[in-house]
């Protein structure tokens, strides 16, 4: 029996729809488990990382664990994974499968990524059988890093990252809890591509202006003062573009084939398959790929 926790966002809940379609045995983990259960006619129990009795349930009779990174800061959130590690130790679980972070390192830019360090320092104190997914960057925080001008802001540079998509991370990760490779793996997107590569694609494909404006980090805190309120979350956007800058996304690696026997999606194979993840960029074109744009796929 596999455990899927944060079994309501957007990797869990796609990774049970990819391991009901195998047919797997699976039980869905969520602090909500009325919104992933009875609607999607499988197993949900309830389970917080923050409530450990509530994990004892969850974890009961899991042979395979897959602990989806929550969302808690920096600093906070690696404690509440230990208190998950610890429940699928207690449970007897034979294996871990992490959702972490490429770069996780105590030296990284990126607090999230600092805080993914810490977390695979707790799974690995546990002595249990583990693989730490470290994917890159979803591709997907495009949408929310372009602003309403069409302009992505930050410290990047022409600092690359190996965007993955998110549905390619779900695969991974579905594959992996199927099928539990050993070990720290970077799953990466099939390229390395600067912010402003990025862009220059999503514009291609939409049909509207969207570019790269590098700015300095001084002038990137001036400027989300006005937008985010904490100052750790001021950290975590700009560590974000800090780490892309001094390049901890890269290099790129064929562990996704390897995993799924399939290469990585490209952005213009995203955009054919999932259109609608781009409305939120607007554009003159229809979410319909034209005649000349399926010649190029082709
Ligand atoms: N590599 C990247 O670029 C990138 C980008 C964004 C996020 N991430 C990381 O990847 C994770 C999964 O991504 P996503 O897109 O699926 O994020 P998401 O949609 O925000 O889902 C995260 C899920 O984590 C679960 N969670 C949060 N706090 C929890 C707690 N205290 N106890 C148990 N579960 C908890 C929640 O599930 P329930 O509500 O069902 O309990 C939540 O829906 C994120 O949480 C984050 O750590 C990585």
């Amino acid at each position: 029996m596999i455990l899927v926790t944060g079994a309501s966002g957007h990797i869990g809940s796609r990774v049970t729809e990819i391991l009901a379609a195998k047919g797997a045995q699976f039980r869905a983990m969520s602090r909500t488990p009325d919104r992933v259960g009875k609607p999607n006619n499988i197993e949900a129990v309830y389970g917080d990382f923050e409530d450990p009795k509530s994990l004892e349930k969850a974890f009961d009779g899991i042979k395979t664990a897959l602990i989806i990174s929550g969302n808690s800061m920096p600093g906070k959130r690696c404690f509440e994974h230990k208190i998950a590690f610890q429940a699928a130790k207690d449970a007897k679980v034979d294996h871990i499968v992490y959702l972490s972070l490429m770069g996780s390192s105590p030296e990284s830019a990126f607090p999230y990524s600092r805080d993914h360090y810490e977390s695979e320092k707790f799974l690995a104190e546990t002595g249990v059988g583990f693989t730490s997914l470290r994917n890159a960057f979803y591709l997907d925080m495009f949408f929310q890093k372009i602003g309403p001008d069409g302009i992505v802001r930050g410290p990047a540079g022409d600092g690359k990252g190996a965007f993955i998509t998110r549905e390619d991370v779900a695969q991974a990760a579905a594959a992996a809890a199927l099928n539990p490779p050993v070990g720290v793996i970077d799953i990466t997107g099939p390229q390395a591509l600067s912010i402003a590569d990025v862009t220059q694609r999503f514009s291609n494909l939409v049909g509207r202006e969207l570019t790269y404006q590098n700015e300095t980090v001084d002038v990137a805190r001036v400027r989300l003062q006005g937008s985010l309120n904490d100052e750790w979350n001021r950290d975590v956007e700009i560590g974000w573009f800090e780490a892309i800058e001094r390049g901890e996304l890269i290099p790129v690696t064929d562990s996704f084939e390897q995993m799924t026997g399939k290469p990585p999606c490209t952005i213009e194979q995203y955009y054919e398959e999932f259109p609608q993840l781009f409305d939120s960029l607007g554009g003159k074109q229809s979410a319909i790929l034209d005649d000349d744009m399926k010649r190029r796929l082709a």
